[in-house]
């Protein structure tokens, strides 16, 4: 009988992947010209995948044609230097090798024995992570998707130890008195979309004003929190931010974690955005009271220079993971194997099967250092400065929100003097710089006024690249007055 098998020969292997590191070396030789956007209508790019299911394969020439002109060329410059929208880190060459290398033995860090040294490397990650950021040694935790999926998974592991003694597991929430859960106006909605999935609902998150500087009101929230006790609801979660999304303000989490002693509540951090910046001998002073967190939020995408995806949840103890997530399960019962303290993911999370994404941190840490990676978060929070500077000196751009970290809120005004008259000129820029391509910023609303936020996280940024930035809204912006 001919051997059935999707797998190539050997030597047909060998140059598919050479052929992929072709389209990687190319993509990388240009990386610094790269556009930040390309404009290709949304109806175009639909046409182009809109077929029917392949019922037999095509060459895996016409496959690589494919993929470089329709997918590599057409790719937005998030890798670039042009790239300044959201929170988008440029990754790093490592973890392109890493990602690869992790696929290929397709390890599934489900159990410990499908993934021996991944499940280490994964809980080796987190101990790091744990002790870089300040929130402790010895600590558990979850390397999971994102920064969304952490903050869900914080606030999962707050409800279901806080409510242990409820038995919320089994017996759900049904019948319990509403419990509220406490962040500032700037938090990200993703604590809003947990709330709403844990059954909380959002009529229990109080969302505090924050002050002039983003971060929370804590008199605001003193006064919320006592209102509440006094309706009769049940604070139970206070979140804070170590690095808003809007402007990168980190509340005073000091005070909050005092607060939340004070009223027995879970402390959740929301570091995905800015909490490797405690990284900085800089910036260090700016997280006092990370370390009284029951539970921390990371994102290794962001400021680990990570492809996506990969995010990470850290929490004071390996037992708050398992009483939250453990569920029996026959066919993934263990009392047959040599135990010698293997740690079992599935036990620890909601998750079974999963890549191995710790992968590409381990290999970025060994590669570079920490020392390395410092150097870069510094330079992007140089360069933010360097541009707040620039718009400082000049006479047709204003500054709106200055940030500790690396989030520039700033207008382009050119010769307008009228406060609306220059907002909606930024609101007009945002799709006319989309068309032009040249570079890739978006808007956000602050204080409720439109902004243009400029966010830098790549460690290929430069002086000229971020002079270009401003060369660039300016000649578009002018074609716009
Ligand atoms: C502060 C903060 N929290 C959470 C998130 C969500 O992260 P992700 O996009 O990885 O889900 C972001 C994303 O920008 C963020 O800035």
């Amino acid at each position: 009988m001919k051997h059935l098998t999707l797998d190539f020969t050997i030597e047909t292997f060998r140059s598919l992947l050479d052929k992929s590191s072709s389209l990687i070396i190319d993509k990388y030789r240009t990386i610094s010209d790269q556009k930040g956007y390309h404009d290709v209508s949304q109806h175009e790019i639909e046409k182009w995948f809109d077929e029917p299911i392949p019922q037999e394969g095509i060459s895996t020439e016409t496959l690589f044609k494919i993929v470089e002109e329709k997918i590599f060329d057409t790719a937005t410059g998030n890798i670039g230097p042009h790239m300044y929208a959201y929170v988008m880190s440029g990754g790093n060459q490592i973890s392109i090798i890493a990602d690869k290398l992790a696929s290929a033995i397709n390890q599934n860090v489900a159990k410990w024995h499908l993934a021996p040294a991944l499940t280490e490397i994964d809980k080796r990650v987190i101990q790091w992570a744990g002790e870089m950021t300040g929130f402790g040694k010895n600590v558990g935790g979850f390397i999971g998707s994102s920064g969304s999926a952490a903050n869900l998974d914080g606030l999962t592991v707050a409800r279901n130890i806080f409510f242990e003694r409820e038995n919320i597991r089994q017996k759900g929430l049904f019948g319990m008195k509403p419990f509220t859960v406490y962040c500032s106006d700037q938090a990200h909605n993703s604590i809003d979309k947990s709330v709403q999935l844990l059954g909380i609902g959002s009529d229990n998150l109080r969302k505090i004003k924050s002050k002039k500087d983003y971060t929370i009101d804590i008199e605001l929230l003193k006064e919320q929190i006592d209102k509440d006790i006094n309706a009769g609801y049940m604070p139970f979660c206070l979140v804070g931010n170590a690095g808003t999304v809007n402007t990168g303000a980190i509340d005073d989490l000091k005070e909050l974690s005092n607060i939340a002693k004070l009223h027995n509540m879970w402390f959740h951090i929301d570091g995905c955005y800015g909490g490797l910046a405690t990284i900085l001998n800089s910036k260090v002073h700016l997280y006092k009271g990370l370390e009284f967190a029951d539970s921390l939020a990371l994102d290794f995408h962001k400021w680990l220079y990570q492809p996506f995806e990969v995010g990470c949840l850290l929490v004071k103890d390996w037992k708050y993971m398992n009483k939250t997530y453990f569920q029996k399960a026959s066919y993934l019962d263990k009392s047959l194997e040599k135990q010698d303290g293997r740690l079992e993911f599935n036990e620890h999370h909601f998750l079974l099967s999963r890549n191995a994404k710790s992968l590409k941190v381990w290999m970025t840490l060994k590669a570079f250092g920490l020392t390395r990676i410092k150097e870069m978060i510094q330079k992007d929070i140089d360069l933010t400065r360097y541009l707040n500077q620039k718009i400082n000196d000049s006479i047709d751009f204003e500054v709106v929100a200055d940030s500790p970290l690396a989030i520039s809120c700033f207008r382009f005004k050119g010769n307008i003097t009228n406060k609306q008259d220059i907002i909606d000129l930024n609101k007009r820029l945002i799709p006319a710089l989309e068309k032009d391509g040249r570079v890739f910023i978006t808007g956000t609303t602050i204080k409720g006024e439109f902004v243009l936020r400029a966010c830098f996280i790549n460690h290929r940024k430069n002086k000229e690249t971020t002079d270009y930035l401003l060369q660039v809204i300016r000649e578009v912006g002018q074609t716009l007055i």
